[in-house]
């Protein structure tokens, strides 16, 4: 029985650094297996309620394509499906699925909405992204980073655009397998700041780097790796032309991508913008390897599901 059975997901940052790596290689031996085609229904008849109340191509696909291949099946709730959405709380509804469901996955807003739905259930809860996190993208993340580079620690990643829910997960999970991170944001918009506390936290006698900066330039000089997101993530549309402005000198492109490493991978959560956060011809750069990124979602949550829920 794995020490993670039973636990939420939450935050990256309730995960040792063995856990984190426990996940990894569990997802590499679950994704040998299904490109073999060899049958791996490790949670055979559970159900799984997955709550979204944003919208979602990758996460969604990706955790119910998992939990089939697994022999799980979900039920997909938008919020004005549910009672929720008229009203009922966070509380009630994670009581009475818990009564019918083996997991509970959630997108939404508020972090503390996940938090009071994992207090009240019994089964585990598992952020499927919030305004502040993104866990199961950090873990695909490191999934991709290990298979392109063949190790994590010491690999310089460079995160360049918004200190969000994305570049935080990151950050978490970069200080948990010894990755330096460095991540360049326009002046208020840096990671939040208890975030960045976190991460140092965990840094404690170690001695990987964690670098926040204003300069892209000096976030991708050496870098392995060169991630960016959207600039105007999910609830943030009112603010769109502000946020283009703010962002413009925040582009990942041939010119900034020059300064990191001959070798270095570029990476993103998607959706993309092209033209915005990130060129198109970086995009279609060799270097590029974003969509095995988007593959890997389903190997690492199907990795994920199984340490938590047998
Ligand atoms: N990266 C990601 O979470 O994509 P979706 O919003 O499509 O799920
Ligand atoms: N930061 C983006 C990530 C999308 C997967 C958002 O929250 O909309």
């Amino acid at each position: 029985m794995s020490s993670l059975k039973g636990k939420d997901l939450l935050t990256l940052a309730s995960l040792s650094s063995d856990e984190v790596y426990l996940i990894l290689s569990r997802a590499m031996e679950l994704k040998r297996l299904q490109r073999r085609g060899s049958p791996h229904r490790l949670l055979e008849g559970k159900v799984v309620a997955m709550i979204f109340a944003k919208p979602s191509t990758r996460t969604r696909v990706s955790f119910e394509t998992g939990l089939a291949q697994l022999g799980a099946s979900s039920i997909y709730l938008g919020v004005g499906d549910l009672q929720l959405g008229r009203g009922e709380s966070i509380e009630d509804t994670g009581r009475t699925l818990s009564r019918y469901v083996d997991a509970i996955i959630i997108r939404t807003f508020a972090q503390s909405d996940i938090e009071e739905l994992a207090r009240a259930a019994s089964v585990p809860v598992i952020n499927g992204l919030s305004d502040d996190f993104h866990p199961c993208q950090a873990l695909a993340d490191l999934l991709t980073i290990l298979e392109k580079k063949e190790r994590l620690a010491g690999l310089n990643l460079a995160y360049v655009g918004d200190g969000n829910n994305v570049a935080h997960s990151l950050l978490l999970g970069a200080v948990k397998v010894g990755l330096n991170i460095a991540i360049a944001s326009p002046a208020g918009y840096e990671p939040k700041s208890w975030v960045v506390d976190l991460a140092l936290e965990d840094l404690k006698g170690v001695t990987h780097k964690v670098m926040i900066t204003n300069d892209p330039k000096e976030a991708v000089k050496e870098a392995d790796v060169v991630y960016t997101d959207v600039w105007v993530s999910m609830g943030q549309e009112k603010e769109r032309r502000k946020r283009l402005a703010v962002f413009r000198p925040y582009q990942v492109n041939k010119d900034l991508l020059s300064l990191s490493k001959p070798d270095a991978i570029v990476m993103h959560c998607l959706p993309a913008h092209r033209g915005e956060e990130i060129t198109a011809d970086v995009m279609a750069d060799s270097r590029c390897v974003i969509f095995d990124q988007a593959e890997n979602r389903l190997h690492a949550q199907k990795a994920l599901l199984t340490l938590l829920m047998s």
